[in-house]
């Protein structure tokens, strides 16, 4: 069984890629970072791991490796993230395209890419890296919200049209997860910033989101979760926020 997960290069997708390595799935791991892709294949000690760099915003790069890549078992699409915190008429164009890029056409790219050997072989499992910021608004989650919105309907979508193929759809909707570089590229590399988007609480750890991905992939083929959406015990909702005059 082969397993393609993007974004292995750090956080989610590289505990993603330990806990599908250790259930025996051979692993085609991507990003942008070769050095990093390269140091989790030596880790895992495997020869059975395919390190490929890709830029998930680049199309005919994609269609290239999932051509390469031949069959797929089990799709990963982790790689993502968010761009800045500030509010939408405060925020940079560029910022907002890159997220679309990388959240909501690099991820449909992919899966249709890889979708039509999977339906062929009536079999295969594709797990997509929502978040919680795809159902609940905040101030400053303008795109990253929107694109993960994509993420949400597009899988259920999916979910839809595969009705009878054999090929299982998730969305996984994460709360905040620690001991990523999701803060880190959100903050511009600014590590006291990013640092103190979890002070004093305790966030999700990769290891949670890749220990429910290991359930989920070794579910009974008949069973399809749609959505998880989860969340740190110390994480809540917001009130609405009212302007007064
Ligand atoms: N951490 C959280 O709190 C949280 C919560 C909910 C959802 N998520 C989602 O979970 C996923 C993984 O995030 P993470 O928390 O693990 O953050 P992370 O440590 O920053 O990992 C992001 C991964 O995406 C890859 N990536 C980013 N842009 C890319 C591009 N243009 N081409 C190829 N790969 C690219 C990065 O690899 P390279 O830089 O090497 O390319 C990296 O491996 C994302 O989709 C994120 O939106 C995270």
């Amino acid at each position: 069984m082969k397993a393609m997960i993007t974004g292995a290069s750090s956080g989610i997708g590289e505990a993603i890629a330990v806990t599908l390595h250790k259930l025996g799935y051979e692993l085609l791991i991507t990003g942008r970072r070769e050095q990093r892709l390269n140091d989790l294949a030596h880790r895992l000690g495997d020869e059975r791991i395919t390190v490929q760099v890709l830029d998930i915003t680049d199309s005919q790069a994609i269609k290239e490796v999932a051509d390469e890549a031949g069959v797929v078992d089990v799709l990963i699409n982790n790689a993502g993230g968010a761009l800045g915190l500030a509010s939408a008429q405060e925020s940079e164009l560029s910022d907002w395209l890159t997220m679309i890029a990388t959240n909501v056409t690099g991820l449909t790219v992919l899966t249709h890419a890889i979708l039509p050997q999977m339906v062929e072989r009536h079999q295969g499992t594709i797990i997509n890296l929502g978040s919680v910021a795809g159902e609940f608004p905040y101030p400053g989650g303008n795109v990253y919200g929107a694109a993960k919105a994509f993420v949400r309907q597009f899988s259920l979508n999916l979910k839809a049209d595969l009705a009878g193929t054999g090929v299982r759809v998730t969305n996984i909707e994460p709360g905040m997860v620690g001991d990523t570089e999701f803060s880190l590229v959100r903050f511009d590399n600014d590590a006291d910033r990013a640092a103190s988007v979890y002070d004093g609480m305790q966030a999700l750890k990769p290891e949670d989101i890749a220990n429910l991905v290991g359930y989920i992939v070794t579910l009974p083929s008949h069973v399809n979760i749609n959505t998880v959406s989860l969340m740190p015990v110390d994480q809540g909702f917001g009130a609405f926020n009212v302007s007064r005059h």
